[in-house]
């Protein structure tokens, strides 16, 4: 079988990808490992920058994300009992949106289905083969069979585990990475927000994050071990660890609840370089991680696919190469900076093991700077309401 683009994974990059080129007339198959319940039963990224949502309404699935989301126009940053807002509008003329990622995945995949979008699902060994011809093809088995997709380019949009980046050879391939020593615990609950905005808590005990998904429907994540599990963590012991991360205030507030979901995520930061070999381009979480402090995990996978479809039209429309030759000085651009602002906000917010009163001190300084600093205050609305494409 033959198709234009050949995309691996069927994550919010894939989908997003291969709904945008739809929309162009441009043909692809979406190869997914999982299920499609298994792959929306993960929770995951809540907060989307602009450009995330302009191409969603390009895409044209945005109308349940026009009419759920909910527009945040700042956030609160608390240090222990202190707190104060940082207002995105007044620093940058520019709000985020919440909206869950799941959510939007399954916009997406109605999105897909509707238009007969070919999504192939529980595909194994998934292989790709002369990426650095102008005639690549993948092979994957899928019910016992062996199947085989010629292409003109292969999208690798297959996460952090996936095959797409260990297929770039070693030689060409540069990796970048940070590990934190702690991760964060997360749960879902069926319970209202404890604030209207989001709030960044550093506290002796740790970070803690108070988020949402809708009014009714709140995420909460605190600054865990590496070593602990989920089950290690009761509703309760969650609730009350959280409680005591918070200003009094917020603590007073919080609506507790059973929880729908609790998972951890170790932090990390990871980049890949470069994102393009030949005509396998890697996008989103397979080319990049950041810690979610900041939330531009989703959102950075948002801006690969805008360059690489940018890129796609280019070639397919105008027979110009330059898009596509450029995508992964492009896409690297972007990227680093989100991972600037990750790793700063990360460093700001959390306690890490080996701090001294020193280094207290140092991050004490820091959140007292932002606090006052109305210049501090601009730098941090203008990262987390997303740079430019
Ligand atoms: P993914 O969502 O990982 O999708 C990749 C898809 O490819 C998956 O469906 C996978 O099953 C499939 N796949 C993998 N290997 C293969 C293969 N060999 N063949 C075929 N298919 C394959 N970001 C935030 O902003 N805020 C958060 O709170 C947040 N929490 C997170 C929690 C966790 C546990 C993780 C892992 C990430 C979190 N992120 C968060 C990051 C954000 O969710 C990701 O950046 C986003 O999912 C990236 O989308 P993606 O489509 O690039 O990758
Ligand atoms: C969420 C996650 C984040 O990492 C963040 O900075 C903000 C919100 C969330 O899951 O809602």
């Amino acid at each position: 079988m033959r198709t234009q683009v050949v995309i691996i994974g069927g994550g919010p990059s894939g989908l997003l990808l291969s709904q945008l080129l739809h929309r162009k007339g441009i043909d692809t198959v979406v190869l997914e490992r999982k299920t499609r319940d298994y792959v929306l039963g993960r929770i995951r990224a809540g907060v989307l920058e602009t450009g995330f949502v302009n191409l969603m309404r390009e895409a044209g699935v945005a109308e349940r994300m026009d009419a759920e989301s909910i527009v945040h126009d700042g956030t609160v940053i608390a240090y222990g009992e202190d707190q104060f807002r940082i207002d995105f509008q007044q620093s940058t003329g520019e709000s985020v949106v919440v909206y869950g990622q799941t959510e939007l995945t399954r916009d997406l995949y109605d999105a897909r289905e509707a238009a007969d979008g070919k999504i192939v699902f529980n595909v194994e060994n998934v292989t790709i083969h002369d990426a650095e011809s102008e005639t690549p093809h993948v092979t994957y088995q899928c019910d016992g069979q062996e199947h085989r997709l010629d292409c003109d380019f292969v999208a690798g949009c297959d996460g952090f585990h996936g095959v797409s980046r260990q297929t770039i050879p070693l030689s060409v391939r540069r990796e970048y990475e940070k590990l934190y020593p702690f991760g964060w615990l997360g749960l879902l609950s069926d319970t209202p927000p404890v604030h209207p905005e989001l709030i960044y808590s550093n506290s002796e005990r740790g970070f803690a994050l108070c988020s949402q998904r809708s009014w009714t429907r709140s995420r909460y994540y605190i600054q865990c071990s590496l070593s602990d599990s989920p089950d290690d963590w009761t509703d309760q012991m969650f609730w009350d660890e959280l409680r005591r991360r918070l200003p009094q205030k917020a603590a007073d507030e919080l609506v507790t609840g059973p929880s729908i979901e609790k998972s951890i995520a170790p932090l990390r930061s990871f980049v890949t370089e470069p994102m393009r070999w030949g005509r396998l381009f890697l996008c989103g979480d397979a080319a990049h991680i950041v810690p979610p402090t900041g939330a531009k995990g989703l959102n950075t996978a948002a801006s690969d696919i805008h360059y690489l479809y940018h890129g796609l039209l280019q070639f397919y429309q105008e027979k110009d190469s330059e898009g596509i030759g450029r995508y992964s000085e492009r896409a690297l651009a972007r990227i680093w900076k989100a991972e600037r602002f990750s790793w700063t906000t990360t460093m700001l917010l959390h306690r890490f093991p080996e701090m001294n009163q020193f280094d207290l001190r140092m991050q004490q300084a820091d959140i007292d700077f932002l606090r006052e600093n109305k210049d501090a205050q601009k730098v941090f609305a203008t990262n987390y309401v997303g740079l430019p494409f």
